[in-house]
């Protein structure tokens, strides 16, 4: 027996242990908690675990690599589908090298903290080789990608048709949670046993998708934000891609990539194709899963470590209704509450006075702007606001001055242009000439106006979009010359901060929000939906980097209506906004939102680093909760939803995350009306938030194993929850 190559990641309280027998591709025995091993317990684990396989005398199944080989007897899919004509459909992959941070490891056990592990390997007779990197980083988050290279000198391309990764999970986990959804309520939880087969959440609208399950989690039984034990992944595309858990014999695994369209990866000799980045996060309880998460888009974040601005965005104000004059009012109203970021949106464009044209002609429109952004931009700037503009690079109107000048630049498969999708087609970007003016278009707003924030739109779907000269599919390229069009501008603007919108959350994923700073989680402000969207799109994304507004009285999607308390309180535990026509508030409203502002301004530090806790789905019968507790567990914010109306009068919530050796001066925010004054219990009299003075002060560990009792008389309530901990005395 050959003794195999054992490599030990360990960061936080994460474990990651991976085998390479003889020159097999690695295999993950062990991506969980925490454990202390010997090198030579290691060894002997690892040992223990060799079977014969398909080469030997044994019918035991084979144990999958990250890249599950069907030449070695793995029925599932495999991790490499590809061929040259049809042959070399089948490679068995020899090992050449596997390096940790650059230093090859020869035989024998490796142990490290967080790491980069990079392996080589090829099949000389199918002449491709791949390349893996699997990296645990400092957050105990776990990624890895492949890439699959054409080694021959000469002939035919190599068709890859399918590159996903494999990430093992012991078969222990046998509930799973994903999320679907829709325009405007997007994230909706669905809790469901895992069974054999395959568990698949394919996305192919070249865009992340309103539907998109954005994580995929799997559990012990009755796993929860705080307990049981939960694998979380999610895959880094915001193209075509596909979450998938699949169960087999002795077997379960996650399964990630790109989708790839027929035809569409077609590798010349020499030429790679790199699958992107896929992550895992282990944790006890899917808080602690989804921290990770947090904790990694806040490292590579360039604007986590600035205010979030309390920001204005005029869509449900104006809508393409746009003039100076109302602007500039809107600005100054917004100013005078407190907002620090001023935001116009669609309609400011040539011919947008609807959305059936313009998209393509970035010039101010000559008729509602005719002295252009400029004027606008220097107010809100004198008013100390900061100037952000709505665009949609990517997409253009048939209507419009570029598709007449350019019809060639526009995304089909065929000789027809596909269905309009909101009256609107794809640019090419993957054409050079189209993406420099592109580019230019963008830079020059950016510099001539001063933006210093771009709220990036992507309004539909990709149909047929193919190269227009060839009819070849164009979603994998497009995707990438996105992502180039991105890195390009952040270059040249450092200070600049993007949004990722598409119709709301249709494009939430990690490959978009390294070049971003925020995304737009949904179209609905509706505070009902609003708060689970948030949760849910929470366990990958942190608090500040989802866009929280508060709208109008009457919901714009859902037509019902909630009172301005519950639709704060809501937005509260995100990136602060308004999206509403200010111009209609009464003096209360506008004191009310002032002082919410104001709140936000004084509390976001907590919000911007906190850890989150009470993130995912729910009991629809118990309150819901959301919060974030500071690092050092100081202080602690919570947002409590009463639950729709229930058989309860009353239930118990427990403040989750906090230090049960201190003690807390609680302060609150309480609507008018929880229920009959005789059912509220007296600790929801706490002064309020912004209350200095006296305030009652209890045991972390009461507040977080016992809990406090809570009213849920009355429906659609929320109460913001303030925790300080008290000086040590
Ligand atoms: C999309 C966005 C909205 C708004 C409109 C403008 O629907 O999600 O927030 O910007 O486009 O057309």
């Amino acid at each position: 027996m050959h003794s195999p190559r054992v490599i030990h990641l360990t960061a936080g309280d994460v474990s990651l242990v991976l085998a390479a027998f003889s020159d097999d591709l690695p295999v993950i025995l062990h991506w969980g908690a925490r454990v202390t091993a010997t090198d030579q317990d290691l060894e002997a684990f690892a040992l223990a675990e060799q079977r014969p396989g398909l080469g030997g005398i044994s019918d035991l199944p084979y144990r999958p690599s990250v890249l599950p080989e069907h030449s070695r007897g793995w029925f599932g899919r495999p991790g490499l589908s590809a061929h040259r004509g049809g042959a070399g459909w089948a490679p068995a992959f020899r090992v050449d090298t596997i390096a940790v941070d650059g230093t090859p490891v020869p035989a024998g056990v490796i142990q490290a903290g967080a790491a980069s592990i990079q392996v080589d390997a090829h099949d000389e007779h199918a002449t491709i080789s791949v390349n893996l990197e699997i990296d645990l980083t400092t957050a105990g988050l776990l990624r890895l990608r492949s890439s699959v290279r054409n080694d021959a000198a000469e002939g035919a391309p190599l068709e890859v048709e399918d590159l996903m990764v494999a990430l093992p999970v012991p078969t222990r986990a046998t509930e799973m949670l994903d999320f679907s959804g829709r325009w405007a309520h997007e994230r909706i939880a669905q809790r469901h046993r895992v069974v054999r087969g395959t568990h698949g959440r394919p996305s192919r609208r070249g865009r992340t998708g309103l539907d998109a399950t954005t994580v995929m989690l799997a559990g012990t039984p009755g796993f929860s934000a705080e307990a049981g034990e939960v694998w979380m992944f999610h895959v880094g595309f915001s193209g075509d891609h596909e979450h998938a858990l699949e169960r087999g014999d002795g077997t379960l695994a996650f399964r990630g990539g790109e989708l790839l369209l027929p035809g569409e990866i077609r590798l010349d000799p020499g030429k790679e194709y790199v699958g992107p980045w896929v992550y895992g996060s282990h944790g006890a309880g899917w808080d602690a899963a989804s921290a990770r998460f947090h904790a990694f888009l806040r490292g590579v974040s360039r604007s986590a470590r600035r205010d979030r601005p309390v920001t204005l965005n005029v869509w449900e104000a104006v809508y393409f209704d746009q003039d100076a004059a109302t602007l500039t009012d809107l600005a100054e109203r917004g100013a005078a509450l407190g907002v620090e970021r001023f935001v116009l949106d669609d309609g400011w464009f040539r011919g947008r006075t609807d959305d059936r044209a313009g998209l393509g002609d970035w010039q101010p429109d000559p008729v509602a702007w005719p002295d252009g952004l400029r004027p606008l931009a220097d107010r809100v700037r004198d008013l100390g606001m900061e100037f952000g503009l709505w665009v949609e690079p990517e997409m253009i109107n048939e209507d419009s001055d570029l598709a007449r000048a350019h019809p060639d630049w526009i995304l089909r498969a065929g000789e027809e242009l596909p269905a309009q999708y909101r009256f609107q087609q794809v640019l090419d970007l993957t054409q050079p000439e189209a993406f420099a003016y592109i580019l230019g278009s963008l830079d020059g707003l950016i510099r001539d106006i001063g933006v210093s924030y771009l709220k990036w739109d992507h309004n539909r779907d990709l149909v047929s979009a193919g190269h227009p000269a060839t009819g070849a599919p164009a979603v994998h390229e497009q995707t990438l010359a996105l992502y180039r069009l991105l890195d390009e501008l952040r270059a040249r603007h450092p200070e600049l901060e993007i949004e990722s919108c598409a119709s709301g959350g249709g494009r939430v994923d990690l490959g978009i929000l390294e070049r971003s700073d925020r995304i737009h989680p949904s179209d609905s402000h509706d505070p009902i939906d609003r708060f689970d969207i948030l949760r849910n799109t929470g366990l990958l994304v942190p608090p500040e980097m989802m866009g929280s507004h508060v709208a109008s009285r009457v919901s714009s999607v859902t037509g019902r209506t909630s009172d301005l308390h519950f639709r704060c309180a809501v937005a509260f535990l995100g990136h602060f906004g308004i999206e509403w026509d200010i111009r209609e508030l009464s003096d209360g409203e506008r004191d009310e939102l002032a002082t919410w502002i104001a709140r936000f301004r004084r509390l976001r530090p907590l919000i911007q680093t906190g850890r989150t806790v009470g993130g995912g789905e729910d009991d629809p019968s118990a309150p819901s909760m959301r919060g974030v507790v500071a690092e050092d567990r100081g202080e602690a914010l919570y947002t409590v939803v009463t639950p729709r109306t229930t058989a309860d009068t009353l239930a118990r919530i427990r403040f989750a995350g906090l230090d049960p050796a201190k003690r807390y001066r609680l302060t609150a925010s309480v609507p008018d009306s929880l229920g009959p004054p005789w059912q509220v219990p007296d600790w929801l009299r706490a002064p309020d938030l912004d209350d200095d003075g006296p305030a009652p002060v209890f045991s972390g560990a009461l507040l977080s194993t016992a809990g406090l009792e809570f009213p849920t008389f009355h429906p659609e309530r929320a109460v913001v929850v303030h925790l300080r901990a008290e000086e040590a005395s």
